[in-house]
Protein backbone atom coordinates (compact mmCIF):
# COMPACT_ATOMS: atom_id res chain seq x y z
CA UNK A 1 0.00 0.00 0.00
CA UNK A 2 3.14 2.03 0.43
CA UNK A 3 2.22 3.84 -3.35
CA UNK A 4 -0.66 5.32 -1.56
CA UNK A 5 1.97 7.23 0.80
CA UNK A 6 2.51 10.88 -0.24
CA UNK A 7 4.36 12.94 1.97
CA UNK A 8 4.89 16.22 2.13
CA UNK A 9 7.87 18.75 3.67
CA UNK A 10 9.01 22.18 3.42
CA UNK A 11 12.03 24.57 3.61
CA UNK A 12 12.10 28.45 4.05
CA UNK A 13 13.58 30.80 2.23
CA UNK A 14 16.65 32.88 3.68
CA UNK A 15 17.41 36.73 3.45
CA UNK A 16 21.22 37.58 3.78
CA UNK A 17 21.54 40.61 6.69
CA UNK A 18 24.94 41.20 5.94
CA UNK A 19 27.95 39.88 3.83
CA UNK A 20 27.07 38.52 0.38
CA UNK A 21 29.78 38.13 -1.85
CA UNK A 22 32.31 39.15 0.78
CA UNK A 23 31.45 35.59 2.04
CA UNK A 24 33.07 33.93 -0.95
CA UNK A 25 37.00 35.26 -0.14
CA UNK A 26 36.45 33.88 3.25
CA UNK A 27 34.23 36.78 5.24
CA UNK A 28 31.58 35.74 7.39
CA UNK A 29 28.05 36.31 6.15
CA UNK A 30 24.96 36.48 8.30
CA UNK A 31 21.93 34.99 7.19
CA UNK A 32 17.56 34.65 8.75
CA UNK A 33 15.16 32.01 7.42
CA UNK A 34 12.17 33.86 6.75
CA UNK A 35 8.95 31.89 7.33
CA UNK A 36 8.05 31.90 3.70
CA UNK A 37 8.56 28.57 2.78
CA UNK A 38 8.92 25.73 -0.74
CA UNK A 39 6.95 23.12 -0.43
CA UNK A 40 7.17 19.31 -1.82
CA UNK A 41 5.13 16.53 -1.98
CA UNK A 42 6.30 13.19 -2.73
CA UNK A 43 4.78 9.62 -3.97
CA UNK A 44 6.26 6.41 -5.03
CA UNK A 45 5.61 5.81 -9.04
CA UNK A 46 4.51 2.02 -10.26
CA UNK A 47 7.29 2.37 -12.98
CA UNK A 48 11.17 3.98 -12.36
CA UNK A 49 10.49 7.09 -13.84
CA UNK A 50 11.07 10.69 -11.97
CA UNK A 51 8.00 12.54 -12.50
CA UNK A 52 8.66 16.03 -11.64
CA UNK A 53 5.95 19.02 -11.60
CA UNK A 54 5.96 22.75 -10.68
CA UNK A 55 3.17 24.83 -11.18
CA UNK A 56 4.38 27.83 -9.97
CA UNK A 57 6.98 27.71 -12.64
CA UNK A 58 4.71 26.28 -15.47
CA UNK A 59 7.11 23.22 -15.75
CA UNK A 60 7.07 19.31 -15.58
CA UNK A 61 8.24 16.10 -17.10
CA UNK A 62 9.71 12.83 -16.65
CA UNK A 63 13.20 11.66 -16.38
CA UNK A 64 14.02 8.18 -17.12
CA UNK A 65 17.97 7.69 -16.56
CA UNK A 66 19.47 10.03 -19.12
CA UNK A 67 16.43 11.01 -20.88
CA UNK A 68 13.78 13.72 -20.71
CA UNK A 69 10.62 14.34 -21.67
CA UNK A 70 8.67 17.26 -20.69
CA UNK A 71 5.08 17.33 -20.52
CA UNK A 72 5.15 21.06 -19.99
CA UNK A 73 7.61 24.29 -20.84
CA UNK A 74 8.99 22.23 -23.94
CA UNK A 75 13.36 21.98 -23.46
CA UNK A 76 13.56 24.66 -20.57
CA UNK A 77 11.72 22.40 -18.70
CA UNK A 78 14.42 20.23 -18.44
CA UNK A 79 16.78 22.93 -17.40
CA UNK A 80 14.75 23.59 -14.56
CA UNK A 81 13.71 20.71 -13.10
CA UNK A 82 17.60 18.88 -13.28
CA UNK A 83 18.44 20.29 -10.09
CA UNK A 84 15.58 18.66 -8.34
CA UNK A 85 16.15 15.70 -10.47
CA UNK A 86 19.50 15.05 -9.02
CA UNK A 87 18.10 15.68 -5.58
CA UNK A 88 15.70 12.88 -6.18
CA UNK A 89 18.47 10.94 -7.73
CA UNK A 90 21.11 11.33 -4.51
CA UNK A 91 18.34 10.36 -2.13
CA UNK A 92 16.85 7.21 -4.02
CA UNK A 93 20.97 6.34 -4.57
CA UNK A 94 20.74 7.01 -0.17
CA UNK A 95 17.82 4.47 0.22
CA UNK A 96 19.21 1.82 -2.36
CA UNK A 97 15.01 1.89 -3.94
CA UNK A 98 15.40 1.19 -7.44
CA UNK A 99 11.97 2.51 -8.10
CA UNK A 100 9.82 6.46 -9.25
CA UNK A 101 8.83 8.96 -7.89
CA UNK A 102 5.73 11.90 -8.67
CA UNK A 103 7.41 14.93 -6.89
CA UNK A 104 5.56 17.89 -7.29
CA UNK A 105 6.84 21.34 -5.86
CA UNK A 106 5.18 24.81 -5.11
CA UNK A 107 7.03 27.79 -4.01
CA UNK A 108 5.55 31.46 -3.54
CA UNK A 109 9.39 32.74 -3.09
CA UNK A 110 10.18 34.83 -6.44
CA UNK A 111 12.65 33.02 -8.10
CA UNK A 112 16.31 34.52 -9.11
CA UNK A 113 15.44 36.99 -6.87
CA UNK A 114 18.49 36.21 -3.53
CA UNK A 115 15.94 34.89 -1.55
CA UNK A 116 17.24 31.27 -2.13
CA UNK A 117 13.83 29.65 -3.27
CA UNK A 118 16.00 27.12 -4.96
CA UNK A 119 17.64 25.67 -2.27
CA UNK A 120 14.63 26.12 -0.34
CA UNK A 121 12.98 23.91 -3.13
CA UNK A 122 16.15 21.49 -3.17
CA UNK A 123 15.69 20.83 0.79
CA UNK A 124 12.17 20.48 1.08
CA UNK A 125 12.43 17.72 -1.89
CA UNK A 126 15.32 16.05 -0.13
CA UNK A 127 13.63 15.78 3.10
CA UNK A 128 9.97 14.39 1.22
CA UNK A 129 11.59 11.78 -0.65
CA UNK A 130 13.84 10.64 2.13
CA UNK A 131 10.41 10.30 4.58
CA UNK A 132 8.95 8.81 1.69
CA UNK A 133 10.78 5.58 1.54
CA UNK A 134 11.14 5.39 5.24
CA UNK A 135 15.45 6.93 5.67
CA UNK A 136 15.55 9.09 8.18
CA UNK A 137 17.76 11.33 6.98
CA UNK A 138 20.14 13.59 9.15
CA UNK A 139 19.87 17.48 8.73
CA UNK A 140 23.38 17.42 7.63
CA UNK A 141 22.38 14.76 5.08
CA UNK A 142 19.63 17.07 3.75
CA UNK A 143 22.31 20.25 3.52
CA UNK A 144 25.08 17.92 1.27
CA UNK A 145 22.06 17.27 -0.90
CA UNK A 146 20.82 20.62 -1.67
CA UNK A 147 24.06 21.75 -1.76
CA UNK A 148 24.62 19.55 -4.01
CA UNK A 149 21.72 20.57 -6.63
CA UNK A 150 23.20 24.24 -6.06
CA UNK A 151 25.93 23.34 -7.38
CA UNK A 152 24.36 21.76 -10.68
CA UNK A 153 23.06 25.17 -10.81
CA UNK A 154 25.46 28.47 -9.68
CA UNK A 155 29.13 26.44 -10.31
CA UNK A 156 30.69 27.28 -6.84
CA UNK A 157 28.33 28.34 -4.61
CA UNK A 158 29.15 29.33 -0.73
CA UNK A 159 26.41 27.03 0.88
CA UNK A 160 24.48 29.60 2.41
CA UNK A 161 21.45 29.05 0.88
CA UNK A 162 21.22 25.02 1.45
CA UNK A 163 22.32 25.94 5.14
CA UNK A 164 19.78 28.07 6.07
CA UNK A 165 16.62 26.33 4.48
CA UNK A 166 17.99 23.09 6.21
CA UNK A 167 18.61 24.72 9.83
CA UNK A 168 16.88 27.78 10.00
CA UNK A 169 16.96 30.32 12.18
CA UNK A 170 20.37 32.64 11.97
CA UNK A 171 23.31 31.85 10.73
CA UNK A 172 26.87 33.50 11.05
CA UNK A 173 28.57 31.94 8.06
CA UNK A 174 32.23 31.26 6.73
CA UNK A 175 32.77 29.24 2.95
CA UNK A 176 35.89 27.29 5.00
CA UNK A 177 34.75 27.26 8.15
CA UNK A 178 31.34 26.36 8.56
CA UNK A 179 28.18 27.79 10.55
CA UNK A 180 27.03 28.63 13.66
CA UNK A 181 23.41 29.26 14.73
CA UNK A 182 22.86 33.16 16.68
CA UNK A 183 20.57 33.04 19.23
CA UNK A 184 18.44 36.15 18.68
CA UNK A 185 15.51 36.60 20.89
CA UNK A 186 13.76 39.35 19.41
CA UNK A 187 12.49 39.51 16.15
CA UNK A 188 14.09 41.47 13.08
CA UNK A 189 11.67 43.30 11.28
CA UNK A 190 12.07 43.45 7.72
CA UNK A 191 10.49 44.52 4.61
CA UNK A 192 11.69 43.02 1.51
CA UNK A 193 11.27 44.50 -1.79
CA UNK A 194 11.68 42.87 -5.15
CA UNK A 195 12.43 44.95 -8.04
CA UNK A 196 10.99 42.70 -10.46
CA UNK A 197 14.71 42.18 -12.11
CA UNK A 198 15.62 38.58 -12.40
CA UNK A 199 19.28 37.97 -12.27
CA UNK A 200 22.33 35.55 -12.57
CA UNK A 201 24.10 34.68 -9.23
CA UNK A 202 27.02 33.22 -11.12
CA UNK A 203 27.48 36.29 -13.68
CA UNK A 204 27.84 39.00 -10.52
CA UNK A 205 30.02 36.47 -8.43
CA UNK A 206 32.07 36.39 -11.94
CA UNK A 207 31.97 40.33 -12.05
CA UNK A 208 33.18 40.86 -8.16
CA UNK A 209 35.92 38.42 -9.33
CA UNK A 210 36.88 40.67 -12.65
CA UNK A 211 37.46 43.56 -10.35
CA UNK A 212 39.17 42.01 -8.09
CA UNK A 213 41.34 40.41 -10.49
CA UNK A 214 41.74 44.13 -11.27
CA UNK A 215 42.61 45.87 -8.26
CA UNK A 216 43.32 43.28 -5.94
CA UNK A 217 44.42 45.25 -3.14
CA UNK A 218 41.26 48.01 -3.02
CA UNK A 219 39.00 45.41 -3.42
CA UNK A 220 40.88 42.91 -0.50
CA UNK A 221 40.38 46.00 1.23
CA UNK A 222 36.81 45.92 0.83
CA UNK A 223 36.24 42.14 1.53
CA UNK A 224 38.24 43.06 5.07
CA UNK A 225 35.82 45.94 5.77
CA UNK A 226 32.49 44.14 4.74
CA UNK A 227 33.76 41.23 6.96
CA UNK A 228 34.41 44.04 9.94
CA UNK A 229 30.75 44.99 9.54
CA UNK A 230 29.62 41.74 9.57
CA UNK A 231 30.87 41.28 13.42
CA UNK A 232 30.02 43.98 14.30
CA UNK A 233 25.95 43.63 13.38
CA UNK A 234 26.28 40.59 15.48
CA UNK A 235 27.18 42.92 18.52
CA UNK A 236 24.11 45.22 17.64
CA UNK A 237 21.87 41.87 17.53
CA UNK A 238 22.95 40.41 20.73
CA UNK A 239 22.54 43.59 22.69
CA UNK A 240 19.17 44.40 19.98
CA UNK A 241 20.55 47.85 18.96
CA UNK A 242 18.63 48.23 15.79
CA UNK A 243 19.66 51.51 15.24
CA UNK A 244 23.43 50.53 14.76
CA UNK A 245 22.32 47.39 12.59
CA UNK A 246 20.28 49.75 10.40
CA UNK A 247 23.46 51.84 10.31
CA UNK A 248 25.61 49.11 9.77
CA UNK A 249 23.13 48.03 7.21
CA UNK A 250 23.78 51.43 5.20
CA UNK A 251 27.62 50.31 5.37
CA UNK A 252 27.13 47.17 3.83
CA UNK A 253 24.94 48.70 0.80
CA UNK A 254 27.53 50.72 0.10
CA UNK A 255 30.52 48.55 -0.23
CA UNK A 256 28.28 46.12 -2.24
CA UNK A 257 28.19 49.44 -4.80
CA UNK A 258 32.08 49.67 -4.33
CA UNK A 259 32.27 46.53 -6.17
CA UNK A 260 29.53 47.05 -8.47
CA UNK A 261 26.51 44.93 -7.55
CA UNK A 262 23.76 47.27 -7.27
CA UNK A 263 22.23 48.79 -10.14
CA UNK A 264 19.76 51.40 -10.70
CA UNK A 265 16.28 49.30 -9.35
CA UNK A 266 18.03 48.11 -6.56
CA UNK A 267 19.25 52.03 -5.44
CA UNK A 268 15.76 53.32 -6.03
CA UNK A 269 14.40 51.18 -3.51
CA UNK A 270 16.88 51.40 -1.11
CA UNK A 271 16.50 55.20 -0.70
CA UNK A 272 12.65 55.24 -1.09
CA UNK A 273 13.21 52.87 2.44
CA UNK A 274 15.38 54.91 3.76
CA UNK A 275 13.55 58.06 3.13
CA UNK A 276 10.24 56.78 4.25
CA UNK A 277 11.62 55.89 7.83
CA UNK A 278 14.01 53.01 7.82
CA UNK A 279 16.58 52.36 9.97
CA UNK A 280 19.10 51.00 7.47
CA UNK A 281 18.73 49.54 3.82
CA UNK A 282 20.92 47.50 1.44
CA UNK A 283 20.81 45.09 -1.46
CA UNK A 284 20.44 41.25 -0.38
CA UNK A 285 21.72 38.25 -2.26
CA UNK A 286 23.65 38.77 -5.87
CA UNK A 287 22.38 41.99 -6.40
CA UNK A 288 21.92 43.54 -10.21
CA UNK A 289 18.17 43.44 -9.22
CA UNK A 290 16.65 40.73 -7.06
CA UNK A 291 15.79 41.94 -3.65
CA UNK A 292 16.69 44.58 -1.09
CA UNK A 293 15.48 44.67 2.45
CA UNK A 294 14.86 47.20 4.71
CA UNK A 295 15.16 47.25 8.77
CA UNK A 296 12.06 49.24 9.91
CA UNK A 297 10.26 48.93 13.39
CA UNK A 298 6.53 47.57 13.54
CA UNK A 299 5.27 51.45 12.99
CA UNK A 300 7.08 52.24 9.90
CA UNK A 301 6.30 48.75 8.26
CA UNK A 302 3.72 50.31 6.43
CA UNK A 303 5.16 53.68 5.25
CA UNK A 304 7.79 51.44 4.36
CA UNK A 305 6.11 48.34 2.25
CA UNK A 306 4.31 51.84 0.11
CA UNK A 307 7.08 53.72 -0.56
CA UNK A 308 8.61 50.61 -2.29
CA UNK A 309 5.41 50.06 -3.88
CA UNK A 310 5.31 53.23 -5.71
CA UNK A 311 8.74 53.43 -6.77
CA UNK A 312 7.77 50.26 -8.95
CA UNK A 313 9.26 47.51 -6.53
CA UNK A 314 6.62 45.05 -4.90
CA UNK A 315 7.38 44.67 -1.04
CA UNK A 316 6.23 42.37 1.89
CA UNK A 317 6.99 42.09 5.66
CA UNK A 318 9.33 39.02 6.58
CA UNK A 319 9.53 37.90 9.86
CA UNK A 320 12.29 35.59 11.14
CA UNK A 321 11.93 31.52 11.59
CA UNK A 322 13.39 29.70 13.47
CA UNK A 323 12.09 26.28 11.81
CA UNK A 324 14.47 25.04 9.19
CA UNK A 325 13.21 21.84 6.89
CA UNK A 326 10.42 19.83 8.19
CA UNK A 327 8.25 17.30 7.39
CA UNK A 328 4.63 18.64 7.00
CA UNK A 329 2.70 15.31 7.37
O1 LIG B 1 21.67 35.73 -4.83
P1 LIG B 1 21.74 34.73 -3.79
O2 LIG B 1 20.79 34.86 -2.71
O3 LIG B 1 21.84 33.35 -4.32
O4 LIG B 1 23.07 35.01 -2.97
C1 LIG B 1 24.32 34.90 -3.48
C2 LIG B 1 25.27 35.17 -2.37
C3 LIG B 1 26.68 35.35 -2.86
O5 LIG B 1 27.44 35.66 -1.73
C4 LIG B 1 26.76 36.50 -3.85
C5 LIG B 1 27.21 34.10 -3.55
C6 LIG B 1 27.40 32.93 -2.61
O6 LIG B 1 27.50 31.81 -3.13
O7 LIG B 1 27.49 33.11 -1.39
Amino acid sequence: MGDLLEVKASAPAKTILFGEHFVVYGEPALVLAIDNRAYASAKIRADQRIYIKSPSMGFSGFFERESFQAEHGGEEARVKLEPIKIVVQKVLDLSKKETGVNVEVSSSIPVAAGLGSSAAVAASVAAAVGQLFNIKLSKEEIFQVAFEAERFVHGTPSGIDPAVSTYGGVLLFYKDKGFTGIDVEEDIPLVIGYTGVERSTGELVARVREGWERYPSIFNRIFKTGGKVVLRAVRALNTGDFRALGELMNINHELLCAVGVSDESLEKLVYVARKAGALGAKLTGAGGGGCMIALSLPEQQEQVVKAIERAGGTAFIARKTEEGVRIER
